[in-house]
């Protein structure tokens, strides 16, 4: 059963008519409001916090029947599970009586929920199963009104789950388009092509969430913005190539590049930038501590080999971006969750190597244990340079008359910005093009009126 929402709003209340898109989003430049403007904010929950495919949570954090996590969409809490079916779902975390959340844990197994206020219980289908003292209702609860609301389309792509209320969004595997290319790739790096999430590191900016998107891509602040961390991994090293350095000097010249990938994603491959061969990615990892006594220990174990099952406990040189809330960042899979028009929640999720047919050889506890090492690295010592700069551009945006925020790098010079038969644009590292082209598909959903369901079981 679908219930139809939004269609009979209002018209003001339409994201569509609050502003003239065309003036805030122009081709070099976006006006601060869309950093700032609750209203804008509020209409972003809608049309595009749930028109599009929105990134909730990876399968390893549920592997079995009735196991859930509480996580969100856009500001809507949501039960993400496999039913005792084996069934993905995403429950409103919303009981249909009164409206209190069903569920306060972060993650679990349950095969029922049962409401904290009056004890309404649910199966883990969004079904309601009982009601205390039915005696006091004329109803029957058999209206499928009763039942829990649900988020209409759950998709996983190789593990990764994504949800929308938008019916006409299209596949998610239309929706990746070429994007699914670099996630495979990073996928196919593992033994058995699989990973499983572990623990996060959670971080919270006064900014507003696009900020992060925008800099997801972004190869111009990374010598500036990330100079301490740059000089401490390459303060013991002999030759100054570690981590990020491939952004030093000349960054446009080097080999990596920037993609725009349709549907506001973008891919920053910086793997041109490492050697090609055994150990060539582990060589460029910063030094932390303990690790040396690891790579040793595999070296004296594995002979050459050492060096492939070393490149593994690597951060993968790529940020593969998904519109809005996805990144793919070295190991790390980072989620950023809109709380306000200026603040945001960024997680970033460690993975770890599963290596269920044994490839590894006995080395998998090493290999996640360095790998844990190296995923320590950015969110400490990287990731709190960028939400410094996102929470000083938030205060800065807060003078009024000074209207504009610039995007304009790389546009106009003709020759530097690329585009393929598949609609892929590509342009040296430091081009902001995917902030121009990412931005425009955000003003095209934010001029739409998408037409969100949610979907009770009958
Ligand atoms: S609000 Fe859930 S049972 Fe009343
Ligand atoms: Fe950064």
């Amino acid at each position: 059963m679908l219930e139809k929402l939004g269609t009979s709003s209002p018209r003001s209340e339409r994201a569509a008519d609050l502003y003239d898109w065309d003036e805030l989003v122009q081709e070099d430049r976006i006006h601060r409001l869309i950093y700032t403007d609750p209203a804008i904010f509020q209409a972003e929950m809608t049309n595009i916090f749930a028109a599009v495919w929105v990134y909730l949570g990876h399968e390893s954090q549920i592997p079995g029947n009735d196991d859930y996590i509480t996580v969100r969409l856009g500001l809507r809490p949501l039960i993400l599970l496999r039913d005792s079916n084996g069934k993905l779902r995403a429950l409103f975390n919303r009981c249909a009586h009164r409206g209190t959340t069903l569920c306060r844990k972060d993650k679990g197994s349950a095969r029922t929920f049962t409401c904290p206020y009056h004890g309404w219980s649910y199966l883990n289908t969004g079904k309601l199963r009982a009601v205390p003292w039915p005696d006091g209702y004329a109803c029957d609860f058999s209206d499928a009104k009763f039942n829990v609301a649900q988020v209409p389309r759950v998709e996983s792509y190789r593990g990764f789950i994504f949800a929308t209320l938008n019916p006409e969004a299209p596949a998610l595997i239309d929706y990746l388009g070429p994007i699914a290319k670099p996630l495979d790739e990073w996928l196919d790096r593992q033994p058995g092509g699989k990973i499983a999430v572990c623990e996060a590191n959670r971080l919270k900016y006064k900014g507003n969430w696009k900020l992060a998107y925008d800099n997801s891509g972004d190869g111009y602040h990374v010598v500036f913005s990330h100079r301490s961390l740059l000089e401490m991994e390459n303060r013991q090293a002999d030759i100054a190539n570690k981590g990020m350095s491939y952004y030093k000097h000349s960054p446009d010249s080097a080999p990596m590049y920037i993609a725009y990938m349709g549907h506001g994603h973008h891919f920053k491959d910086k793997r041109p930038n490492i050697e090609k061969r055994p150990g060539g990615l582990w060589a460029v990892e910063g030094p932390a501590p303990g690790t040396e006594y690891y790579a040793e220990d595999l070296r004296r174990r594995f002979g050459a080999r050492a060096e492939q099952i070393l490149d593994l406990a690597s951060s993968e040189p790529v940020n593969i971006n998904v519109f809005p809330n996805f990144s793919l960042l070295g190991n790390h899979i980072q989620v950023f969750e809109p709380v306000a028009v200026d603040e945001t929640n960024v997680t970033w999720y460690g993975t770890a190597v599963m290596d269920e047919d044994g490839t590894l050889g006995g080395a998998l506890a090493e290999v996640n244990t360095l790998r844990m090492r190296t995923q320590e690295q950015f969110p400490n010592f990287g990731e709190v340079d960028d939400l410094a700069n996102f929470e000083e551009i938030q205060r800065g945006l807060a003078a009024q008359e000074d209207e504009w925020v610039y995007m304009h790098r790389g546009l106009g010079i003709p020759g530097r910005v690329k585009s393929d038969a598949n609609g892929v644009i590509t342009a040296p590292a430091t081009d902001e093009v995917f902030m121009r082209e990412y931005i425009k598909e955000w003003k095209r959903l934010m001029q739409a009126s998408p037409r969100l369901t949610v979907q009770r079981e009958p």
